[in-house]
């Protein structure tokens, strides 16, 4: 069957995490992987999570299925995340949430619910975006067309730009947006851009669909969902997919949820049904695990302090590796200012290092960074640093 087929090509991102792991260089550093990394080099399951898991093993008494949906105090506390606890959105059961498997999870029963009742829209992606999105789109069969965001120049959003064309896009069409963090520039939109992009929405009638997979790793967790409440409170359908990955640590124990908020609570429940529907022929229901763990910390006035402490704690740990690079840096002479690294949000950097450098990087330094230059701040710790610092300025030199 397999004679005459060509092999696929390997993830740009987790197929480069392959061939790190075969490099034998003790030097090796991989800034590619959106994983965080703690400064000894690890990604370490969260204290929060461990007391919760603990509490999961002496009191589970079964491992029965669970609803198409999920643990229902999942969906509530998923949703009390998202929106605040006492939000109009949630009193008025206007938002329906299932547990996917993580975010991409949810990103994909939110495209093929979306290409069921509305087959003909596009799908509009910011330029660029992680690529995973054109990907899992593409596979729900949508049409896929980009808006501007990134400006190489200014290092910034080209937001005139973002804005002329989001008001060109027709009624029903879908845009995807990234709620914080943007992968993979670490470039936001500010609190009034929002305003305006929220705006463009309700009027031009296009339906929102919010990537929200870093909450907590720009500012803080409440300020982090600010975009995500002004769309809410518009009224319009919207689409929230979100993770549990990054921010609780729970990349394996695929922890996500897609969230609908829906004009009214009766058009909220038909789209629940619709979703359930579609999950029940894809993988039936979800593991349960991750989202119970995630559940007992989200329910527990302890737990979660020591959550926020320890979200605090990874966003400042990168911060602070975003200054040491951007110092080391200049330390080095290197031509060129990086100080915008300092300024950007999230996991990510677009360094601006060409697909040149990051190959010589990768053959001569073992430093492993994706093509586009897109470089994991979390994969530098302080026993790294120095390493990097240098091969970079040597490899901008040469
Ligand atoms: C922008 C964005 N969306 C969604 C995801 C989904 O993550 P997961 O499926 O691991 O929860 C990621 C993970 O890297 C991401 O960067």
């Amino acid at each position: 069957m397999w004679k005459e087929v060509e092999p696929a090509p390997a993830d740009a991102i987790l197929g480069l995490t392959e061939i790190f792991k075969k490099d034998s260089n003790p030097q090796k550093v991989n800034l590619g992987v959106g994983v965080y990394k703690d400064d000894q080099g690890s990604t370490p399951i969260l204290k929060c999570i461990k007391t919760a898991e603990k509490r999961l093993v002496e009191t589970q008494k079964t491992k029965g299925y669970l609803p198409i949906s999920g643990d229902p105090s999942y969906a509530a506390n998923v949703q009390k995340l998202l929106f605040g606890a006492e939000s109009e959105v949630i009193s008025s059961n206007r938002a329906m949430t299932i547990h996917s498997p993580g975010g991409t999870g949810a990103l994909r029963v939110g495209a093929d619910l979306l290409k069921q009742f509305n087959p003909d829209a596009k799908l509009w992606v910011s330029s660029p975006t992680w690529a995973n999105h054109k990907g899992i789109f593409s596979a729900a069969k949508f049409e896929i067309k980009d808006y501007p965001y990134y400006n190489s120049e200014t290092k910034d959003v080209d937001f005139d730009a973002m804005r002329a064309t989001l008001e060109s896009i027709p009624a029903g069409d879908i845009v995807l947006l990234h709620v914080c963090c943007h992968n993979p520039t670490g470039v936001d939109l500010s609190d009034a851009q929002w305003d305006q992009v929220v705006s463009i929405a309700k009027s031009k009638g296009w339906i929102p669909f919010l990537d929200f997979a870093y909450q907590g790793f720009g500012s803080s967790i409440e300020k982090d969902r600010s975009a995500v409440e002004k769309f809410a409170a518009t009224g319009v359908d919207l689409f929230i997919a979100s993770s549990f990955s990054k921010n609780l640590g729970l990349y394996n124990e695929r922890t996500g949820a897609l969230t609908m908020v829906s004009p009214t609570a009766s058009e909220a429940t038909v789209a629940m049904s619709h979703l359930k529907k579609i999950i029940r022929v894809n993988y039936s229901n979800p593991p349960a695990h991750g989202g119970l763990a995630a559940s007992a910390v989200l329910s527990d006035s302890a737990l979660y302090d020591q959550w926020v402490e320890e979200v605090a704690e990874m966003r400042e740990r990168i911060k602070a590796m975003r200054t040491k690079l951007v110092d080391g840096l200049v330390e080095r002479g290197v031509e060129g200012d990086f100080s915008f690294i300092k300024s950007q949000r999230g996991m990510f950097s677009f360094s601006g290092l060409s697909d040149e450098t990051v190959e010589w990087l990768r053959e001569n330094k073992s430093i492993y960074v994706v093509k586009g230059g897109r470089i994991n701040l979390a994969g530098l710790t302080s026993s790294n640093m120095d390493y990097v610092c240098d091969s970079i300025a040597e490899a901008l030199k040469a």
